[in-house]
């Protein structure tokens, strides 16, 4: 066998998302794509905003000397500059460009971050329902994931973080708006988790990192505002990237921003760098750094996500499922009618409807749907949802 055990091992348990959509890929060539509604995949629908289609054509009609050349490995320092002046608008806390380093989207970012931060058998406490891709984050850099299971609503509980901290406690992570359940985490639930991650430092005299995983920060809903871990907790790094909120998924680009007043913080950013490098990324690519610099505070029209949001949620929730109402992103994660949610979902796709199991997230008994999806596609599968409730009596 050519490949290492370990990797083998973790694509045996491979996520539950990729499994889902390679079975989907294959139903589609059976039955063709029309007349297959995939709903497992969080692939942003809403093309990039005009303005930014226009920036990219005038970058490559008018190109710069060297635009395509190697640059510093944290990014142009000009578009480092521009994230700064966003945070520092945002959170009132005076950011610089030597707080931010340009990434291969937040994926890559949170490998940058965890490969410079964690020592061997370092702890990483990550909130369940959670995001599958930090398990494998979390092992590619030798850490330990330590998985808090989070309230009924899905909000963090504080009493659970208590317990989960040990001396090994390096960083935690926190994903809101949240992939795959919509909830936010506002000023209560950052408070707290600040005043605990404070004392656990106090009491061990270890730093510990709170890395706020933002990749749906500006998808959110009925005018909310995502909070900013940055004005809660010192020890703050914001991963993000403009995957969803500029339609930029395939094109790779993010940035790791650090609190200005984090403990080391200069080590922190070259470290940053240099895994930026060495973990092969080398740096976030050239012409999306320029295309995206004047595209900080512009976001795709989130009304669209929305519009989506609303007529599922109430559709289901008239049908008889129990859900939490999401806040942002684009997905919604309801409890499954029986126990058993692998079995559900695949009652699910016999009527050519797909969407994940709860197990791929860390919690059972639910299901996680991702409605960034043409409005025909979401329709048929309501309908198909609602012949699913009947048959279960909800
Ligand atoms: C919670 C969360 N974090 C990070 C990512 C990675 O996004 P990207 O690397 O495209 O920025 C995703 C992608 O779906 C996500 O849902």
């Amino acid at each position: 066998m050519p490949i290492s055990s370990r990797i083998k091992d973790a694509m045996q348990n491979a996520s539950w998302i990729r499994r889902m959509f390679e079975e989907g890929e294959r139903l589609k060539k059976e039955v063709g794509a029309e007349n297959v509604f995939d709903l497992s995949i969080g692939n942003p629908l809403l093309e990039p905003p005009e303005g930014l289609r226009k920036k990219m054509f005038d970058l490559l009609r008018n190109p710069e000397p060297r635009m395509h050349a190697y640059m510093p490995n944290a990014g142009y320092p000009f578009v480092r500059q521009k994230v700064a002046e966003f945070y520092t608008k945002e959170t009132g806390i005076q950011f610089a460009a030597e707080h931010i380093v340009m990434t291969c989207g937040a994926a890559g970012g949170l490998n940058v971050v965890l490969k410079t931060l964690l020592e061997p058998g370092d702890e990483v406490l990550i909130f369940a329902p959670y995001f599958p891709e930090y398990l494998f984050y979390v092992d590619n850099h030798g850490g330990k994931a330590v998985v808090v299971k989070t309230n009924e609503d899905f909000s963090l509980n504080i009493v659970r973080v208590e317990e989960a901290l040990s001396d090994k406690t390096k960083v935690v992570i926190v994903n809101s708006p949240n992939n795959p359940t919509g909830v936010l985490y506002g000023h209560y639930h950052m408070q707290a988790l600040a005043e605990v991650l404070n004392e656990h430092q106090r009491k061990t005299d270890k730093v510990v990192y709170l890395v706020n995983d933002a990749a749906y920060r500006k998808i959110v809903y009925d005018g909310r505002r995502s909070t900013y871990a940055f004005s809660f907790y010192k020890n703050s790094i914001e991963v993000t990237s403009h995957s969803k909120d500029l339609g930029l998924a395939g094109e790779r680009i993010g940035h790791i921003a650090v609190s200005p007043q984090a403990c080391d913080v200069e080590a922190l950013i070259n470290g940053f760098t240099f895994c930026n490098r060495t973990l092969g990324f080398v740096n976030a690519p050239a012409l999306m750094q320029r295309a995206v610099a004047d595209f900080q505070f512009v976001s795709i029209d989130v009304q669209e996500y929305q519009k989506r949001r609303d007529l599922l949620f109430e559709a289901l929730c008239e049908m008889g499922y129990q859900m939490v109402k999401p806040e942002g992103a684009f997905y919604l994660f309801p409890a499954t009618p029986e126990e058993d949610d692998v079995a559900f979902v695949r009652k699910l796709q016999k009527k050519r409807v797909l969407v994940t199991p709860g197990i791929g997230f860390g919690t059972p008994s639910h299901f996680r749907i991702s409605y960034a999806v043409p409005m025909q596609v979401l329709e048929r599968a309501i309908s198909v949802f609602d012949e699913v409730a009947r048959e279960y009596g909800l």
